[in-house]
């Protein structure tokens, strides 16, 4: 837990309110999807803001790659200078963590496994999570730096090698039945988990982006026109029609191997 937070609740200083204010304008021009009015970065009383490079003679390596992460844009107008920015709008402001020459539990937040800073400017993300079906962020049970990576320039983790690959590692760290290789493979899943897996949470079950045919309509057009009899329906060279009428394409008890399968080439089994 935050154990460095001072308490969320109390009254902010009117230097503070106007230093959210330019720092509100400043990311309101890079990023609209991060709301405006609701940004606060983490409280330590009695501490100021000193801006990156002020953390560079101690933690050297996070200060070197994070130019490279979204977060590096994200600017700080109370730094000293205008370049120096990002560190402290997760882990509050740094001065007095500093002047006591650092340390764990020093005047600094380490929002560790606890989401509640990355919600104070993801709040889209936080409506995610609080949908039917989602990963138990919210009860505990994983967190965002299970899947992010918040200091590197790859969203994901583990890092380096091509987004689809790494994407579909980071869930296999946890998903080993899904990402094992299969005999037949299905050809889907090389586009990524996410064609049909909203990572965060969704309205429907096991998280998928829709919860009937279309999901996999969306790839395998249904051919109809001259040749195919009326109410026909092909999907690649087999008539579907009958079949559709039964329920969706994995419900029916049809592609229920929907992922890959080791003996069946179409995937039912
Ligand atoms: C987007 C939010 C965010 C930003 C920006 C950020 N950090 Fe972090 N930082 C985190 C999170 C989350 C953790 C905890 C990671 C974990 O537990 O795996 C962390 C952990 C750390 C730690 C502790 C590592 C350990 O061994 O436990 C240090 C030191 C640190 N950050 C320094 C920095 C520095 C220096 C910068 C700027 C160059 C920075 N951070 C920018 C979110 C951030
Ligand atoms: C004088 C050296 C020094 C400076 C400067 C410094 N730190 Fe640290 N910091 C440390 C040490 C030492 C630790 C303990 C880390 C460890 O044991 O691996 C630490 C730990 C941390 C942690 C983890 C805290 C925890 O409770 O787990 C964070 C986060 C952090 N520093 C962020 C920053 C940020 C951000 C800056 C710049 C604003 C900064 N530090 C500047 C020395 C420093
Ligand atoms: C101070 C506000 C702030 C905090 C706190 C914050 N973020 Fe962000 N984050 C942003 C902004 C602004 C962007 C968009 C940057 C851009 O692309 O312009 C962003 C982008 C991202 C992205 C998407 C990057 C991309 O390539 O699209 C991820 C993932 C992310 N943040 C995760 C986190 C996590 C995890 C935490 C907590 C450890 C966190 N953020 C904390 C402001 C914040
Ligand atoms: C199970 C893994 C996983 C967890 C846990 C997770 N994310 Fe994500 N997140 C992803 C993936 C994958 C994407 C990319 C989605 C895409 O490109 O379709 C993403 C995208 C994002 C983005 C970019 C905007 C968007 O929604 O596409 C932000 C911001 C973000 N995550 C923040 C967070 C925060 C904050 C947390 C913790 C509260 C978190 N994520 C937890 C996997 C995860
Ligand atoms: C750190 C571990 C972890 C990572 C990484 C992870 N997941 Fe999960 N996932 C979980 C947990 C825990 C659950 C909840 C399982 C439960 O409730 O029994 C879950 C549930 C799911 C479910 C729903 C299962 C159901 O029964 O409703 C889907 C689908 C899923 N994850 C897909 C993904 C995808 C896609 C990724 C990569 C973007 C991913 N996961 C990354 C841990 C993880
Ligand atoms: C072509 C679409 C598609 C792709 C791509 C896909 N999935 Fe799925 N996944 C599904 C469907 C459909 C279900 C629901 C199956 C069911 O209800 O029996 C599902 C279910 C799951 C479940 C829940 C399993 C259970 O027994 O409850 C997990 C976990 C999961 N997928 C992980 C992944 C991971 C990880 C990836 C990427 C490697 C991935 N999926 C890629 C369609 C897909
Ligand atoms: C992102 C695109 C995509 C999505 C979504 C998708 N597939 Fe596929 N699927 C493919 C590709 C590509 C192939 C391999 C080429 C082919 O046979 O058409 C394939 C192959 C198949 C095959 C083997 C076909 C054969 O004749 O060998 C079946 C069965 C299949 N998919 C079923 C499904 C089902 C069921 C869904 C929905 C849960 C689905 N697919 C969603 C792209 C997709």
């Amino acid at each position: 837990m935050n154990h460095q937070r001072g308490g969320t609740g109390h009254c902010l200083g009117a230097a503070f309110l106007l230093f959210v204010g330019l720092f509100v304008s400043l990311i309101a021009n890079s990023c609209s999807s991060v709301p405006r009015s609701v940004f606060a970065p983490p409280e330590i009383p009695g501490a100021t803001f000193v801006g990156n490079r002020a953390c560079y003679e101690c933690h050297t390596n996070y200060v070197r790659t994070f130019p490279a992460s979204p977060h590096a844009r994200v600017h700080f107008y109370a730094a000293p200078m205008p370049d120096q920015a990002g560190c402290e709008s997760c882990h509050g402001p740094g001065s007095k963590h500093i002047a006591v020459g650092g340390g764990r539990g020093q005047f600094i937040v380490n929002p560790g496994k606890d989401a509640a800073t990355c919600f104070q400017c993801h709040l889209q993300t936080h409506a995610e999570f609080n949908l039917p079906h989602h990963h138990p962020v919210l009860e505990g049970r994983l967190n965002c730096v299970d899947c992010h990576d918040p200091h590197g320039s790859d969203l994901f983790k583990p890092s380096g090698g091509l987004a689809m690959a790494r994407l579909n590692e980071s869930c296999a760290s946890c998903h080993r039945e899904q990402t094992r290789p299969f005999v037949f493979e299905h050809e889907a899943l090389r586009e990524g988990c996410t064609v049909c897996h909203t990572p965060h949470g969704s309205v429907n079950r096991k998280l998928l982006v829709e919860s009937d045919s279309n999901l996999c309509l969306k790839c395998h057009a249904q051919v109809q026109g001259p040749g195919v009899a009326p109410g026909e329906i092909y999907i690649g060279r087999i008539p579907h029609a009958a079949f559709l009428r039964q329920g969706g394409c994995w419900t029916a008890g049809c592609h229920t191997a929907i992922h890959g399968s080791n003996v069946d080439p179409r995937m039912r089994f």
